[in-house]
């Protein structure tokens, strides 16, 4: 499955941008970020207009992007304002320079149809926002899979069993199955509760919170946009929540069969521990690894397999098949079929 061009990704985020000139590779297309005085980001695309080398490779001259082979020289609007070896750059001479949008730990970059991007916001991560009342942490890595599988494999929770049998807090031998799903023409959610259960692990340590007691939990999931996906976990006591963590995934296709992947995790609650950002971040590390274990696999099957197979659906996976159609509608609709 190809990607729509038509949405917000994440192209990195603020803490990744220095003085220098970041190389990224989003949607198959090269693209140079780097923060301009006034703080905010450039993106252009990462072809001089002159000979096929990379703005990347050269350097900078201010807010000016300078390519490093004939010195040609770029305003962060993309227009080539100098040609060294002539009195003045080719007429229209102009890389394609991307909307940027930043919000919280987030730089979004608009890929799609230029003007397009004034149509549809990015969506919100007010989680993320300073002063929000959330703490919260991040990293980021590249899985060698196409972005759905990702989104799918976050939106069926069942494999939580076989895959992360930890996290599973004690007595729940099995997940309620996903009674409310919430489909729209643009976005999938789930909501699931599970019956009171004392903390797992990973809950007492990251909630601090006492482990003599039994709690309930909710958890939802969202299929938000292409670009991201949006989990939250709440830990209830007779009063309502008083644990809360929101996993944030920006998935960005780089290519096909390539996803860059941006968690945040970001939390609150009534006695959270003081190293909670230790524990989160070990905690859904180590689970990142072992799902990017089965989805890379799952693409090496797709890809070994001489022909597309037809895979059966079961119940649980009602929100992933929605979420699949709707990407594929967005693609063709993108295409003009
Ligand atoms: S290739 Fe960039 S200036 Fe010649």
């Amino acid at each position: 499955m190809s990607f729509p061009r038509e949405s917000w990704y994440v192209a990195a985020t603020l803490d990744e941008l220095g003085d220098g000139l970041v190389a990224r590779r989003i949607l198959d297309v090269p693209v140079v970020l780097y923060r301009l005085a006034d703080g905010s980001v450039a993106a252009l695309e990462d072809r001089c207009v002159h000979r096929p080398y990379p703005l990347s490779a050269g350097h900078r001259d201010g807010d000016r992007v300078v390519c490093g082979y004939h010195g040609c020289t770029y305003d962060p609007d993309g227009t080539c304002v100098l040609v060294p070896s002539q009195d003045n750059p080719p007429l229209g001479a102009r890389v394609r320079a991307f909307p940027v949008h930043l919000s919280g730990p987030f730089v979004w970059v608009w890929m799609g149809t230029p003007g397009g991007s004034r149509l549809r916001p990015p969506p919100a991560t007010p989680e993320l926002e300073p002063r929000s009342g959330w703490s919260s942490t991040g990293g980021r890595r590249d899985v060698a899979a196409g972005f759905m599988l990702l989104h799918e494999h976050y939106l069926d929770l069942t494999n939580v069993f076989e895959m992360h049998a930890a996290m599973v807090p004690p007595g729940i031998e099995a997940l309620p199955p996903l009674e409310e799903v919430e489909i729209s023409e643009v976005s999938v959610s789930y909501v699931r509760e599970l019956p009171p259960a004392p903390l797992a692990p990973w809950e007492a340590a990251a909630s601090g919170l006492d482990t003599d007691e039994a709690f309930g939990r909710r958890e939802t999931g969202a299929f938000v946009t292409p670009g991201l996906h949006r989990q939250t976990y709440t830990i209830l006591d007779a009063e309502g929540p008083t644990f809360e963590l929101v996993r944030l995934h920006g998935f960005t296709p780089l290519t096909r069969r390539s996803t860059r992947v941006f968690l945040q995790l970001a939390w609150r609650g009534s006695a959270v521990a003081p190293d909670a950002d230790l524990r989160l971040g070990e905690t859904f590390h180590a689970m990142s690894d072992r799902d990017t274990t089965v989805i890379e696999t799952m693409q090496r099957c797709l890809d070994e397999d001489e022909a597309p197979r037809r895979y059966v659906n079961v119940k649980a996976d009602r929100a992933a098949v929605r979420a699949r159609r709707i990407v594929q509608s967005m693609i063709e609709e993108e295409r003009g079929l």
